[in-house]
């Protein structure tokens, strides 16, 4: 196995090639928010949450770290000021969020508790991390679970037509991030 070595909040990580910066990093207790990391699930790149800064050379820059592999040399800062702030503008964007669950907890964490872009509409607190929608793909093999529409008026819906595909394992009601899951499952059949 070949290894490189890294730098990720000052520390000399050493890590397996291919790997991404998101597994070096926790590999070695160094805790990155995600929400739409899984460890069973193919990364995604889609809730932005585990930006983290990268420093090649003389440029600095920001990278999603759930999809970027590790390099020999590079230098990685996981909660600089840059990055929280966007972390922060985030968790804004999908407030108000659910009492409880991994958003709530990055609320608290990142100390948002108010919005700059809150709507009169009915929030659906849904992050769109997709998380349900990959796992019922790649774990079930189903597509009971998909995302509909575009824009801001994409959602996660069952696909009505394909309802039967649905094989009952309801690990989307747990792999929610934002509870609303729950909410949407609410029209699934009982478990024959
Ligand atoms: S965990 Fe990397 S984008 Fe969501």
């Amino acid at each position: 196995m070949k290894t490189v070595t890294l730098t990720i909040n000052g520390r000399e990580v050493t890590a397996r090639e291919g790997q991404s910066v998101l597994d070096a990093a926790r590999a070695v207790g160094i805790d990155i928010p995600t929400l739409c990391a899984h460890d069973q699930l193919e990364p995604a790149g889609v809730c932005r949450f585990c930006m983290v800064e990268i420093t090649q050379g003389k440029k600095t820059r920001l990278v999603t770290s759930c999809v970027f592999p590790v390099e020999s040399g590079l230098v990685v800062q996981t909660e600089t000021e840059r990055v929280n702030n966007i972390r922060r503008m985030l968790i804004e964007l999908l407030l108000p969020v659910a009492p409880s669950g991994p958003l709530n907890a990055l609320a608290k964490r990142y100390g948002v508790v108010k919005s700059r872009f809150q709507t009169a509409e009915e929030p659906s607190n849904c992050s769109l991390c997709g998380l349900c929608v990959r796992y019922c793909e790649q774990i079930n093999g189903e597509h009971a679970v998909g995302f509909v529409g575009r824009g801001v008026n994409r959602k996660v819906a069952l696909t009505a037509d394909k309802g039967d595909e649905c094989v009952f394992c309801r690990k989307c009601y747990s792999i929610c991030n934002s509870g609303r899951f729950v909410e949407i499952a609410e029209v699934f059949p009982e478990q024959p």
